[in-house]
């Protein structure tokens, strides 16, 4: 099999220390791993499979022979070096926000839209956390049935904020005033991720409701979000109501989810069997349950699911994506 010469940008973050342990469990085919992070991260050693690779900082002509660049270090530094990167002949999947809605860039769940690859550009944008969870339940339901409609609520966790996220939760839970989020995290959810903009909306929140349409392929699907962080370490969950063309039966809905690649049904709430966020804690799939009708919409539906946000969310997409990609003899 081939092997790849494999960059991580942002390898000292919470999703970029993910992404090593990630291709590690899934063995990826790595023949020359580099590492990226910032000025006051250059030098550090970094493990992985029993190697060591010394950080180093970005500068022009780093990305010379690399042919796979997995991007974490916001969407400044993609908006910047992910060009050069795919300049340089590598396939750039991004974690941030900077190329998800360019019309150049594909926005991949690998269940539902590998292909999408096929007609877009270099750089691969990964989905907004709360966005993949919460797509991949919903997929079935379009193809099975068609969307009418979607709200979402999300319970986002701590982590989703970067280690200035779990440092301030620790921080509060230690009595500790907080220093990053505007109010005590460790004894309120806050309704505020990312920034608010002019329709009252958050940025996080609209991230959903767009990136949603176009992973899904569904330009003018209405949508909405309220994105809310709350004290929880690691894990989101989102609840959906999706108001679907056609009547369904419960049982067709649990069977269609729990044949789908990636999901486990929870869906026991008499026994206490629901998901919750540390089932989902270290792995890669999304846990749904609660699955109802919604009171309030004819062909109404509601779910609650759990995904662990740094990897399903985040990382194991990107190498998912990757992986998928090589497999398909695209890379
Ligand atoms: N956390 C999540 O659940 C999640 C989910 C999906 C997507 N994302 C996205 O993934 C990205 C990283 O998130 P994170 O949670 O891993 O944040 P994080 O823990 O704060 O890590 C940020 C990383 O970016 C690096 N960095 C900062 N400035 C840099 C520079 N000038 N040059 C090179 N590297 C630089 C940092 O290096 P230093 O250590 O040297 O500062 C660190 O490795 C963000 O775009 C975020 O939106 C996060």
């Amino acid at each position: 099999m081939k092997k790849y010469n494999v960059a991580v940008v942002g390898a000292t973050g919470l999703v970029g220390s993910t992404f090593l342990q990630v291709l590690a469990e899934e063995n990826f085919p790595i023949a020359d791993l580099r590492l990226f992070a910032s000025a006051k991260s250059a030098g550090r050693v970094i493990a992985y499979c029993g190697k060591e690779y010394v950080v180093e900082e970005l500068k022009p002509g780093c990305f010379e022979g690399v042919e796979i660049a997995l991007f974490s270090a916001g969407g400044a530094i993609s908006t910047e070096w992910a060009p050069e990167a795919a300049k340089s002949g590598a396939v750039v999947i991004d974690n941030s926000s900077a190329w998800r809605m360019n019309d150049e860039c594909a926005l991949i769940v690998p269940e539902i839209n590998i292909d999408d690859f096929d007609t877009h550009g270099n750089i691969v944008a990964n989905p907004n956390c709360s966005t993949i969870q919460s797509v991949l339940p919903l997929k079935p339901l379009q193809e099975k049935w068609g969307l009418k409609r979607v709200v979402y609520s999300t319970y986002q966790a701590c982590s989703g904020s970067g280690m200035k996220g779990k440092a301030d939760l620790e921080r509060t839970q230690k009595g500790e005033p907080n220093q990053f989020y505007p109010y005590n995290i460790a004894q309120t959810c806050i309704p505020h991720i990312d920034v608010f903009l002019d329709n009252g909306y958050t940025k996080e929140e609209m991230k959903m409701v767009n990136e949603t349409r176009k992973i899904l392929g569904l330009a003018d699907l209405p949508v909405s979000a309220t994105c809310v962080r709350v004290p929880v370490a690691n894990g989101h969950a989102v609840s959906i109501m999706a108001e679907l063309d056609k009547p369904f039966e419960l049982d067709e809905v649990r069977e269609a989810l729990a044949q789908t690649e990636g999901i486990v049904v929870l869906d026991d709430p008499k026994n206490n069997v629901y998901p919750v966020s540390t089932v989902a804690n270290g792995n890669n799939l999304v846990y749904v349950g609660r699955i109802r009708r919604d009171l309030s919409a004819a062909n109404g539906l509601l779910l609650y699911c759990v995904s662990d946000n740094i990897r399903k969310g985040a990382a194991a997409n990107a190498v998912q994506i990757a992986l998928k990609l090589i497999k398909e003899g695209k890379i």
